[in-house]
């Protein structure tokens, strides 16, 4: 090896370390994220800021050695700012800045990351199946993900679906938008439902409309009744215990959408057939899966970093629990959904044209013509 070469491999090896050491800061925000947000210390330093330790704590039922180390490392980390750094420990007042606010406490802006720490903390929970399902190649059931997982999905998906699913993505495809506007009033079969809020965005949107949606997992659907019933909708949206691979349901549809879940599914082309068969008398069929590249390359499109890691601890597993699976993971292709498109029966599988920085929409063809 000359010495060229291996003062390469020092720089490439001292660039490692430095990146290594930045992740591992970066793994620690996410935990302390979300011991902040499950504790409520966010939303009282949001609510009382700048406030101590001791005042923090009582706001929030919790102990004050605690929440003063939780405190000063949030500091550190540069998420809090601190009034009187000089000041004694426990006479420190701490305050959330306001960007920081808005992405850590309120839950209606579409900047609000505080559930992403919620589903990395569920994505790490069933580690050691994780570690034997890669030994074994058996899956890991989604229950095992927990509600930080369940909760954290649905909180993360909940604003879009509130402020965009009706107010832009579905008017921007005029006949699907006029059927929803119309009478009889339309009927919707969401897939995939999780915790319900693509339903609700749907009957909120358009006042006429009904809703049944379908999920595998029973907590999801005890998660999403919940939401309906808090959103007041329980006449219009309805939430069923359903495989959607399963060739019995059935049903007449005018609009069938399935929301980040095709590549959670044993078996996808089973669920798209089930759609097909909810649309086969002129409805139509949306679906929303994550924005990779079209093809594998060494540095990944600009969300594939993430998409990898929920596929590699998550949606991998997840997908090989029920049943005979065809693997797919979190990067699914946009080939990979026309394949499945095609053997479930549909004639053609458009991308529609909504923008979106994590997501695709597809547009599944029921009709040939
Ligand atoms: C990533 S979550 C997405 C949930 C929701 N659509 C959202 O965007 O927040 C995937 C959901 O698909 C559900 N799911 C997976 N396989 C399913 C199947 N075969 N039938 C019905 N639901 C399924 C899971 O239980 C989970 O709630």
């Amino acid at each position: 090896m000359n010495h060229t070469s291996s003062d390469a491999i020092e720089k490439d090896r001292d660039r490692f370390v430095e990146r290594l050491l930045k992740s591992t800061a970066g793994a620690f925000d996410i935990f302390t994220i979300y011991l902040g947000d499950r504790l409520g210390f966010y939303r009282a330093l949001s609510a009382h800021g700048p406030i101590t330790s001791e005042e923090l704590a009582s706001h929030t039922g919790t102990y004050e050695r605690y929440v003063r180390e939780w405190l000063e490392q949030q500091t550190v980390a540069g998420i809090l700012k601190v009034e009187d750094e000089a000041a004694a420990a426990r006479s420190r007042r701490y305050r959330l800045p306001a960007g920081h606010r808005e992405v850590l406490v309120d839950r209606d802006s579409l900047n609000y990351l505080a559930p992403l720490a919620q589903m990395v903390a569920g994505a790490v929970r069933p580690m050691h199946q994780v570690l034997k399902a890669y030994r074994s190649g058996k899956g890991v059931p989604y229950p095992y993900y927990g509600a930080e997982f369940r909760e954290g999905q649905a909180a993360m998906n909940r604003t879009m679906f509130l402020r965009q699913l009706g107010t832009e993505w579905l008017p921007s495809i005029p006949d699907v938008h006029r059927r929803l506007m119309a009478d009889p009033p339309a009927r919707v079969a969401d897939i995939g439902c999780g915790g319900g809020w693509s339903g609700i965005g749907m009957a909120q949107a358009y006042p006429k409309v009904q809703v049944d949606g379908y999920d595998l997992d029973e907590a999801s659907v005890e998660l999403a009744r919940g939401n309906v019933a808090d959103a007041g909708l329980e006449e219009r949206v309805r939430i069923h215990h359903r495989d959607a691979a399963d060739p019995s349901l059935r049903g007449r549809y005018d609009l069938v959408t399935a929301f980040e879940c095709v590549h959670d599914m044993a078996d996808p082309v089973g669920a798209l057939r089930t759609m097909l068969s909810l649309a086969r008398d002129g409805g139509s069929v949306m679906v929303m899966d994550e924005r990779v590249g079209d093809r594998f390359t060494a540095r990944g499109n600009e969300v594939e970093w993430m998409m990898y890691g929920w596929s590699v601890l998550h949606c991998l597993p997840v997908g090989k629990a029920d049943g005979p699976s065809v693997e797919t993971g979190t990067v699914m292709r946009p080939e990979t959904l026309k394949q499945y498109a095609a053997e479930a029966g549909f004639c053609d599988t458009e991308i529609l044209p909504i923008d979106n920085f994590f997501f695709r929409f597809y547009r599944l063809k029921v009709l040939c013509r």
